[in-house]
C-alpha cells in the first residue's frame, strides 16, 4: 500500500530521532520514496549523511544548500508529498507547527503541505502531560493532523511514563491502515443527519442552535471513504460535501429534517443521527416580520417537534441499524442509557459539554459509546475525523 507513496520524514531534535533510521529503512523497503527534512536540533542527534544513505536523497535542512546556493522550495515539497510524517515530533517543534511559527525548513514545509500529516510526539512525560503541548497538540487534531499517541515506557530521562514516540513498525502500519482506505461499508447505504435546525419565528427571525455540523459531516465523509453510498440530510451549516458519494439534502427545520429522514431511512442499512434537532417549534409563524411597538411584552407560544430518531426507532427493521447522539450537562451516562432504550438505538455516542474541548463549534470532541449490551467505551480526546472513525468502527463491526 506504501508503494510509490511519496512521504516527507520531518525530524526534530529528541533523542528517538535514531528510531528515523528504522522509519527510512520500513518504508523503503515498503517501496515508498522518503525524502528527510530535519531540523537544526535534529542534526545534533543525528547525521544527514546516516539519512540520506539510507533514504538515497540528500537531506534538506536549510532554505538554501550551502555548497551550491541552490533554493529549497518548500512549497514544491510540499505539494511533492503524499503525506508528511513527522517524527520525532518534539515539543517545542509541536508547539511551532501549532502557532505557524515558521522558522526553519521543516516548520515551513509543514505549513506548506496539502497532504495528509502525521505526528509522533516524543518527549519527556512531564513535557507530554503540560498543558501548553496538550492544548498545541488539540490545536494540530483540530487542523486535521494525525497524532500517533507516543507510548508509555522508559524515557530517556530514565523516568518512566508516557512520551515515548511510538515504535517505528508500528507508526508504518498506521501509514498502511491510512493508505489501505478501507472499503467495509461497500455496498451499503448510510443515512447522515447533521446540523442544526431553524424554527422560524417570523420572516427573519428563527430560534436555532450552536450545533456546526462538524461531526456529521466528518461521519459522512469517513462513510463514503469506506464505500459507502450517504445520503446527508443536513440544516443550515456553511460546510461543503467534497466526496462523490455523498448525496446531500439540505433543509432547515425539524419538521423538514423529519420528512427527508422518514423517507430516507427505508432503503438505508444503517442511521446515524448527529443533528442538533430543536424539541420545539413556535406554534405560529408571522407571515410579516414582528414588529415591536406592536406587541410590547412578547409571549412565545412553544409546541413539540417530533423525535427523528424515535420515529426511525419505531420502525426500524431487523436488518437496520439505528445510531444516535447524546449531549448532555448532566448524567451523561444515565441519561445516554435512557435515550438508547427510548429511542430503540444500536449504540448512543455521548458527549459532554462539560469536556473541554468537547461539543459546538469545536474541531475536537471527546465521546463515549454506549450500546445495547451495556458495554461503555470510552475514547480521549480527538480530532472529529479521528472521532468519526471511531463511531464508524463500531458500526462496521455491527454492519451484517
Ligand atoms: N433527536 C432527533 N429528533 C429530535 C430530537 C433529538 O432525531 N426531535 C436525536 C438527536 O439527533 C440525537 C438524539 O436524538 O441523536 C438525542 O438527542 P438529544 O437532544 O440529546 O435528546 P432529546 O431526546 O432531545 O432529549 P433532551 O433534549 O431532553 O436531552
Amino acid at each position: 500500500m506504501l508503494k510509490g507513496k511519496k512521504i516527507i520524514l520531518g525530524i526534530t531534535g529528541s533523542i528517538a530521532a535514531y528510531k528515523a533510521t528504522y522509519l527510512i529503512c520500513g518504508l523503503v523497503k515498503k517501496g515508498a520514496e522518503v525524502q528527510v527534512v530535519i531540523t537544526p536540533a535534529g542534526k545534533e542527534f543525528i547525521t544527514p549523511v546516516t539519512l540520506s544513505a539510507l533514504s538515497s536523497h540528500p537531506v534538506i535542512s536549510e532554505f538554501f544548500s550551502n555548497r551550491d546556493g541552490s533554493w529549497h522550495s518548500h512549497v514544491d515539497l510540499g505539494l511533492w508529498a503524499d503525506a508528511m510524517l513527522i517524527a520525532p515530533a518534539t515539543a517545542a517543534s509541536i508547539g511551532k507547527m501549532a502557532n505557524g511559527i515558521a522558522d526553519n525548513m521543516l516548520i515551513t514545509t509543514y505549513l506548506s503541505c496539502k497532504a495528509p500529516v502525521f505526528v509522533a510526539p516524543a518527549m519527556d512525560l512531564d513535557m507530554f502531560a503540560h498543558p501548553a503541548t496538550q492544548q498545541n497538540i488539540d490545536r494540530l487534531r483540530g487542523f486535521g493532523n494525525h497524532i500517533i499517541e507516543p507510548g508509555e515506557g522508559e524515557l530517556a530521562s530514565h523516568l518512566v511514563g508516557k512520551g515515548r514516540m511510538e515504535e517505528p513498525d508500528r507508526i508504518i502500519e498506521i501509514l498502511e491502515e491510512f493508505f489501505t482506505g478501507s472499503q467495509d461499508l461497500q455496498n451499503k447505504k448510510i443515512l447522515i443527519t447533521a446540523g442544526p435546525t431553524y424554527e422560524k419565528i417570523d420572516p427573519v427571525r428563527f430560534i436555532g442552535n450552536y450545533s456546526s455540523g462538524k461531526m456529521g459531516f466528518a461521519l459522512a465523509e469517513e462513510c463514503a471513504r469506506r464505500g459507502a453510498e450517504v445520503t446527508l440530510v443536513t440544516g443550515p451549516v456553511s460546510l461543503t460535501v467534497t466526496h462523490p458519494q455523498i448525496r446531500r439534502i439540505q433543509v432547515e427545520s425539524a419538521e423538514e429534517m423529519y420528512k427527508a429522514a422518514m423517507a430516507e431511512y427505508p432503503q438505508a442499512d444503517a442511521g446515524i443521527l448527529c443533528a442538533a434537532v430543536a424539541d420545539y417549534r413556535p406554534e405560529q409563524v408571522c407571515t410579516e416580520k414582528i414588529k415591536r411597538e406592536k406587541t410590547g411584552e412578547m409571549q412565545l407560544r412553544l409546541i413539540p417537534n417530533r423525535d427523528i430518531a424515535a420515529s426511525l426507532g419505531a420502525i426500524k427493521r431487523e436488518d437496520q441499524l439505528l445510531v444516535g447522539f447524546a449531549l448532555e450537562t448532566t448524567d451523561g451516562l444515565t441519561n445516554a442509557a435512557s435515550k438508547l432504550e427510548k429511542k430503540n438505538l444500536d449504540y448512543i455516542v455521548l458527549n459532554s459539554l462539560q469536556d473541554l474541548g468537547a461539543g459546538f463549534q469545536v474541531d475536537t470532541n471527546r465521546i463515549t459509546i454506549i450500546d445495547r449490551k451495556g458495554e461503555i467505551t470510552a475514547y480521549p480526546l480527538k480530532g472529529k475525523k479521528e472521532v468519526a472513525q471511531d463511531i464508524i468502527h463500531k458500526l462496521v463491526t455491527l454492519v451484517s
